[in-house]
């Protein structure tokens, strides 16, 4: 199968990118230009892809031209600007960027007949945050404080207002929690923050660390969005699916921060960053029952294991070792958790 993954370059379209092609599909992407130090230059993957295009998806034209070309079975849509605090510094750009870009997705994917489904990818932090412990449930309300969040929920109307008036392709929306695992190069991300000051040998200076998020790996996250694939594509699967961990995984900045520490090395430490920031939610927590009980999705690694992988990923290539094979021995050894088969040769 072939399929179309925006936001290739980044970290979440790196590691989508490697895991389908160790199941032996042809994967194209559509983004801008990688961060410095990324997982998709790191693991070299411009050259094992199908097509590997720089387009801004802002622009609908260009957008729809390069998803005709590329005439993909299959969707993927995670390009974004995805950080809530750049979001602040640039509005406009965050919210041309999530909604119309993902109008221009929808577009293209309207043009384009081989489309057989289509995943796009939104986020926790849709919904209206009303600091409740009991996880979010798919038919809760949307809404969103910072510009990040109201751009997502924004897309995520737009895509199931889009589904409803022009049905053709079949659609989901896949909202997903914190996701962290090696090779994400973000600022203001606290794994990629705690890394970073980690191998530099100073302390971590962490905000909110009293705020709870839902921690879950990058690769139990894209697991399910490829369940969603089978299930579109089997004739189900429609409407919006929250992926997120078991409820022990709903953890503190602070936990997951300590326990990073902890498995990086004797003398890795942080500090809580008291100044003013502007406002990120206190408790975001997400109800996963849809997926576990008719996708039959479920993490393969709790709180713990996950951030052991990423801190594993980041000191093995912190120390030397090629990102891409500990990006694909840790795709492996998820997909025997899963039942996975090993890579199917083509
Ligand atoms: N990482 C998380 O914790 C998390 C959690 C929930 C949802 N998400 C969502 O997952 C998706 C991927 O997130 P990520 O963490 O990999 O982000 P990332 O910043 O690492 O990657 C973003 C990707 O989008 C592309 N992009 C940005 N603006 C673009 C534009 N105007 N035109 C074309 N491409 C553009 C970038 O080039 C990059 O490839 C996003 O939609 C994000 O909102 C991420």
């Amino acid at each position: 199968m072939h399929f179309l993954v925006t936001g290739h370059t980044g970290f979440k379209g790196a590691w989508l990118t490697l895991m389908l092609q160790e199941r032996g599909h042809d994967v194209s992407g559509i983004a801008l230009d990688p961060e410095p130090g990324s997982l998709f230059d790191r693991a070299r993957l411009s050259g094992s892809m199908a097509h590997d295009i720089r387009c801004d998806i802002r622009d609908g034209e260009t957008t729809r031209a390069a998803v005709r070309d590329i005439a993909p079975d299959v969707v993927i849509h995670m390009a974004a600007q995805p950080l809530v605090r750049a979001s602040y510094l640039q509005p406009r750009w965050t919210v041309e960027t999530n909604v119309m870009g993902t109008m221009s997705v929808l577009e293209a994917i309207a043009e384009t007949s081989s489309v057989a489904a289509a995943v796009m990818v939104t986020t926790d932090k849709v919904y209206r945050n009303v600091d409740r412990a009991a996880g979010y449930v798919e038919d809760d309300a949307l809404g969103g404080h910072d510009p990040y969040s109201a751009s997502k929920a924004m897309a995520d109307i737009l895509v199931s207002s889009w589904t409803a008036s022009f049905p053709g392709c079949p659609t989901a929306v896949a909202r997903a929690g914190n996701v962290i695992g090696g090779g994400d190069v973000s600022g203001d991300r606290l794994m990629p923050d705690l890394i970073r000051a980690f191998s530099a040998g100073e302390p971590a200076s962490i905000r909110y660390p009293d705020a709870v998020r839902p921690w879950q790996h990058v690769l139990d996250c894209l697991d399910g969005y490829l369940l969603l694939v089978d299930a579109l594509l089997s004739g189900g699967g429609q409407g919006a699916w929250n992926f997120g961990p078991d409820p022990e995984s709903f953890r503190t900045v602070a936990d997951a921060a300590d326990l990073a520490a902890r498995a990086w090395s004797e003398g890795a430490s942080w500090q809580a960053d008291r100044g003013e920031h502007p406002h990120e939610a206190a408790l975001l927590t997400l109800d996963a029952t849809r997926a576990r009980t008719e996708l039959g999705w479920r993490d393969a690694l709790d709180f713990q294991d996950a951030v052991r992988w990423t801190v594993d990923w980041a000191r093995h290539v912190d120390a030397g070792a090629d990102a891409r094979a500990i990006t694909v021995d840790q795709i492996r050894r998820h997909g025997n958790m899963r039942g996975v088969p090993d890579r199917v040769e083509r």
